[in-house]
């Protein structure tokens, strides 16, 4: 992961196509990001696809707990009429090792397959650890990656309370702390810097609140429109 400013694409590009899908995605990396957030679940043959809510009713033309359907059943589905559910590797794949991909932990029981696939893309892809950030709101989640393998990047999430974040980011070594922008000042964006974190704000949809951040001093804008970054 290098030092520059990090413009980040919000479940791909959702302000333009629908979220989490390889199309969005795709027009992301389009758009000139830095790298993509996306979401992650288990879904119910143990697979990890990437999908925001835990049920599909909002999204897809399917119902009920995603973690509920095997895979096979998701891929039937359609997003937002026209798309398809992406697995975690299908999105890797598309993105390549060029970009950073934010991962983040949904729910339960997903720490220990995404280390898995992130130590497969490394070992047989060559990818780089730095190449990935897996952030979180569970922090059991974060917590059981940081066992597993300490090399890989994680982030804090948090729409509530910037210091209990540090606090936690400190017990696991955590990379960067990403908050939701309406928590931040120019102080405390200062502060967990000065703790050693990288900053990364989300989701930041609006020029003069973009602008605001950046004065802050972030790190990184994860944003629906990361053309506007
Ligand atoms: O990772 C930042 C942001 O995506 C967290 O909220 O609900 O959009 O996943 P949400
Ligand atoms: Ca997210």
């Amino acid at each position: 992961m290098n030092d520059m400013f990090l413009k980040m694409g919000h479940r791909g590009a959702m302000g333009y196509v629908a979220e989490n899908t390889m199309e969005a995605v795709q027009l992301a990396l389009e758009l000139g990001v830095d790298g993509v957030e996306v979401d992650v679940h288990v879904c119910g043959s143990g697979e990890l696809v990437v999908f925001h809510d835990f049920t599909l009713d909002r999204m897809t033309n399917g119902s009920g707990e995603i973690s509920k359907w095997t895979l096979s059943d998701l891929k039937q589905l359609k997003v937002d009429s026209a798309f398809y559910i992406p697995t975690l590797e299908e999105i890797l794949n598309l993105v390549g090792d060029k970009y950073l991909v934010n991962i983040e932990l949904k729910c339960k029981s997903t720490a220990l397959k995404t280390c898995e696939v992130i130590q497969e893309f490394v070992k047989t892809k060559y990818w780089n650890y730095s190449n990935f950030l897996v952030s979180s709101f569970q922090h059991g989640e974060l917590e059981q990656v940081f066992r597993i393998d300490k090399a890989i990047p994680l982030g804090v999430l948090t729409e509530a309370n910037l210091i209990e974040a540090i606090a936690f980011a400190e017990t696991i070594n955590a990379w960067s702390i990403h908050p939701n922008y309406t928590l931040l000042t120019s102080e405390n964006v200062k502060y967990a810097q000065a703790k050693g974190y990288k900053v990364i704000a989300w989701t930041v949809n609006e020029m003069t609140t973009i602008k605001r951040m950046k004065q802050y001093g972030v790190d990184g804008i994860i944003s629906d429109k990361p053309d506007i970054l």
